[in-house]
């Protein structure tokens, strides 16, 4: 019998070490005995990190939803698959059983089909929360075709990239979304970034929010008409284990966003596991994630983790501040929610309001409370469990990435003690291991240690789209044989895991991950600026907040400072999206650089942080007269 379901202290660490010392023999278990296959592996794994090449449940065949939906509907058929809650808190909620999740997939699988979308054939999504999100994305894993999900805050540039790197054949997307009381133009946003995707020869529009937009004859479709015609069953395309199921772009230090690139069944089996240990799942809970399906918490904890458990999974299409800041604690009493993730700067903007809101709901449903994103600090964390778990739930403090595919260091609810910033404890079958700048291991209680994964993981991701070697370069070169995460971390004396954020250029504001290159890209494609340089620095609600160091062209005395402040955080908006824009922009005569031209972010990290008296020797500077200048006008 597989350890699916673990329950006790003791019970982790007796199957983390069967996972460790036969992880093939562990993981052949949870896969034979939890999911559905159309035909068995031959090997479960077999891997190679210089290449680097990883292969999980080779020669198995399957589709990922015949485990999400087929599989379920003897026994859950009317159960609640996905519990939508819109945006409008008088609008009523609508309750999609397995049942008709799956005949919903089906006819949009076949509407697919219809125009033209085939196996591996890439389609881009770009939707608010809305159940056609989660809908298309089972579409396209039922027909085999690869789903690029980009979140709906994205720009028409943003998007246009993302399109065009993967050769997306088609673009789904809605007439707008509603967020609180706005309403965002999404075709008006598709139509821009389209004039620059010659690829793309189909595009389907949900109707949400009824609004005048310009369909394109011969490629834009109102999806209805067509579901509506549609047939209400698809048959499966049988996948192999390593078939693509989803592209998913994350931001890097340099350059392009990555394409992440996951595969069929290792995604599937590890999304699925961890989802009903790390909420310790029951059969009748109601369990909610707030993130967006954009991000990959949404890919693998609203839809597919949850899903292959057969639970009920909310999705809310609108944001914590509308109507009030109590909606997320009116939405937890609505529906009884069990299980509640979200992202710390959730819970710090929601604890700047008080606790009035709070007290106002009935919260005893909730059992489990869940954090990722970003390290939590001590002050949210201690908000969270007090108010919102009362002391009693336990806070998961999730560690995971894009990459990663699934939740990597974390407690085990009702079993694990918890430790405020800890996300504790690896997941079964992970094996992290901390690293110095030089390539040797650390032990405890060492700080500045670079987080490594010794091991390959069923859910990893298998490369960045078109591009193996900025995958093995970007993951698999800083440490040999490793997979370098990009985060600093430490071990305390009983093995717990603190991860204290980036080691590279990339900066986590409010739970999104950006890189400093595309932002920079464009504040320099404004006319006046000459070069740039973006850092990160605290910020009590967003963790991080973002501080451009700008050179000018011309520093002419009579510049119109605010205005060029406008202008460029107008760019970073129209290039990337209004996540990206900067809290503080201070114009310099120069970026402190190395003799080789490099500029030293570190000292302007320093500077932004307010801790200008730790810069260190700055003579081996190219340019060390610019550092005073810089440290005077600070912001
Ligand atoms: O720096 C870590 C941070 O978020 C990064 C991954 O971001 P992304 O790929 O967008 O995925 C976010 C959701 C899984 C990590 O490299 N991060 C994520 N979770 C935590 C965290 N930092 C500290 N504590 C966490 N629990």
């Amino acid at each position: 019998m597989s350890n699916y379901h673990i329950k006790s202290f003791e019970e982790y660490f007796q199957v983390y070490r069967k996972s460790i010392e036969n992880p093939e023999v562990f993981w052949e278990e949870i896969a034979e005995e939890h999911f559905t296959w159309r035909k068995k592996w031959h090997n479960v794994l077999s891997w190679d990190f210089t290449k680097p090449e990883v292969k999980w449940f080779e020669g198995a065949q399957l589709n990922v939803t015949e485990n999400c939906l087929d599989r379920h509907l003897s026994t859950r058929g009317d159960k609640t698959a996905i519990l939508f809650e819109p945006n409008d808190p008088n609008a009523s909620a609508e309750h999609i059983t397995y049942k008709q999740l799956h005949e919903r997939v089906c006819k949009f699988a076949n509407v697919l089909k219809s125009k033209g979308i085939q196996k591996g054939d890439r389609v881009c999504i770009y939707l608010p929360m809305i159940p056609e999100l989660a809908i298309s994305v089972l579409a396209c894993a039922r027909i085999g075709a690869v789903h690029s999900v980009v979140f709906a805050g994205f720009s028409a540039t943003a998007l246009s990239t993302r399109v065009n790197d993967c050769d997306a054949k088609m673009v789904i997307t809605s007439d707008g979304s509603y967020r609180g009381a706005k309403t965002i133009d999404l075709k008006g946003i598709v139509d821009d970034a389209l004039e620059d995707c010659p690829g793309v020869d189909a595009v389907l529009v949900a109707k949400r929010i009824n609004s005048d937009i310009n369909m394109k004859t011969g490629r834009d479709h109102w999806l209805q008409p067509l579901l509506d015609d549609a047939y209400g069953d698809c048959v499966i395309e049988i996948m192999d284990a390593e078939d693509p199921l989803f592209i998913l772009y994350t931001s890097g230090s340099t350059g392009m966003p990555k394409g992440m690139l996951h595969t069929s069944a290792g995604y599937m089996v590890y999304s699925a596991y961890t989802f009903k240990n790390v909420f310790d799942y029951r059969e009748n809970d109601v369990y909610w994630c707030t993130a967006d399906i954009g991000w990959i918490t949404g890919h693998s904890y609203i839809v597919y983790g949850p899903l292959a458990n057969g639970a009920t999974t909310v999705m809310f299409e609108g944001v914590p501040s509308y109507p009030d800041f109590g909606r997320f604690w009116d939405i937890v009493e609505k529906h009884k929610v069990n299980q509640f993730y979200t992202a710390p700067t959730a819970i710090r903007a929601l604890a700047k309001h008080g606790t009035e809101l709070v007290e106002k709901h009935d919260l005893s449903s909730l059992k489990v409370l869940g954090t990722v994103g970003e390290p939590i600090n001590e002050e949210a964390w201690h908000w969270y469990n007090e108010n919102i778990g009362k002391k009693k739930s336990p806070i998961v403090d999730t560690w995971w990435q894009t990459e990663t595919g699934g939740i990597m260091i974390t407690p085990i609810p009702f079993s694990t003690p918890t430790k405020p910033t800890y996300a504790t404890l690896p997941f079964i079958g992970i094996q992290p291991v901390l690293m110095d700048e030089n390539g040797k291991e650390l032990g405890d209680n060492q700080v500045d240690g670079r987080l490594c994964i010794k091991y390959p993981w069923p859910s990893m991701a298998r490369t960045i789209w078109g591009n193996h070697q900025r995958y093995k370069d970007t993951y698999f070169s800083a440490f040999e044989n490793m997979y370098f995460t990009g985060d600093g971390a430490l071990r305390d004396e009983v093995g717990y895991y603190r991860i204290t954020g980036r080691v590279d250029d990339v900066i986590i504001v409010s739970g999104h991950n950006l890189g400093t290159a595309p932002i920079e890209d464009a504040i320099n494609e404004h006319q006046a600026v000459a070069e740039s340089a973006i850092v990160g620095f605290p910020h009590d609600v967003k963790g991080n907040a973002l501080y451009g160091y700008v050179t000018l062209k011309d520093s002419g005395e009579n510049r119109d400072h605010d205005n060029l402040r406008k202008e460029i955080n107008q760019l970073i908006t129209d290039r990337i999206g209004p996540i990206a824009k900067l809290d503080k922009i201070q114009f310099t005569n120069g970026l402190p650089k190395t003799r080789s031209g490099k500029i030293m972010r570190r000292i302007l990290r320093k500077i932004a942080c307010n801790e200008a008296d730790q810069l260190g020797d700055i003579s081996t500077l190219l340019n060390p007269e610019v550092v005073d200048e810089i440290i005077n006008n600070a912001i």
